[in-house]
């Protein structure tokens, strides 16, 4: 069966994406040849992007995130703009991505899980006060709080948990779905990856320009660009 005829009989489709879909928008991904980790830093982007370091390197670590994490001008692609029409037609439940650059949500989906959080979201530690990305790429030095506070991107780093909520949403949806097509992620990053487990419905279907380790048990794979695939679907 083609990728059309699976989405024409499925209308509890769930999108689980990671950093490959955000590609063809500009974003560099973390684990490709022109991935972010195959970048030379004095200390690895994996260590900068951990809570160990934010708390221990803060004014470090917003140098890197600034430079790096905060593609605020970066446009939704085909990729992004199928979902959203999917869900619009009553055809998709959910998006659930391992990114945090708000571009499924720029381009319409209104059911997002989002995994690692978001740049878009930012908080002060100590009264809670929220920030906006523009004010953290504005910022220079360690952004502070009117109360003192340090103001924290809500995204995941490396040693912290996964919202709770979040996963149950997450869960559920896969777990709901008739189809499901995970795309744009190499699943080498738990728990995020093992939540594709849960999808016990009819079409398993992965679109990735590398490998997975998932390829074996998919009813498809598309070794190919995930924008370029999904902009040929009629929906
Ligand atoms: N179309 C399809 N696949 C693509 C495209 C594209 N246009 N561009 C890249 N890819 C594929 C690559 O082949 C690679 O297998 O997307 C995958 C991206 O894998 P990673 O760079 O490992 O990104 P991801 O899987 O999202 O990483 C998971 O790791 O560092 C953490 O928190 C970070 O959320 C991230 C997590």
């Amino acid at each position: 069966m083609t990728l059309q005829e699976m989405i024409n009989e499925s209308n509890r489709i769930v999108f689980f994406g990671g950093a490959g879909v955000s590609t063809e928008s500009g974003i560099p991904d973390f684990r490709s040849e022109d991935g972010l980790y195959r970048q030379k830093y004095d200390v690895p982007p994996e260590v900068m992007l951990s809570a160990d370091y934010f708390f221990s390197h803060t004014e470090n670590f917003y140098r890197f995130y600034r430079e790096k994490m905060l593609p605020l001008e970066a446009q939704p692609n085909a990729a992004h703009k199928k979902l959203a029409e999917l869900e619009e037609k009553g055809k998709l439940l959910a998006v659930v991505t391992q990114n945090i650059d708000g571009l499924h949500q720029k381009a319409g989906s209104k059911n997002v899980f989002e995994l690692h959080g978001s740049v878009y979201r930012n908080h002060c530690r100590r009264c809670g006060k929220f920030f906006s990305a523009e004010q953290i790429a504005k910022s220079t030095g360690v952004p502070r709080c009117e109360c003192g506070g340090i103001v924290k991107p809500d995204v995941v780093l490396y040693g912290e948990p996964l919202d709770g909520d979040t996963i149950d949403g997450a869960i559920r949806a896969i777990s709901h779905a008739d189809m499901l097509i995970v795309a744009g992620t190499s699943l080498t990053v738990y728990p995020a990856a093992g939540f594709v487990q849960c999808f016990e419905g009819k079409y398993l279907v992965l679109i990735n320009r590398d490998p997975t380790p998932l390829d074996s048990r998919c009813d498809l794979v598309l070794h190919g660009k995930v924008g370029e695939i999904l902009s040929q679907i009629q929906v």
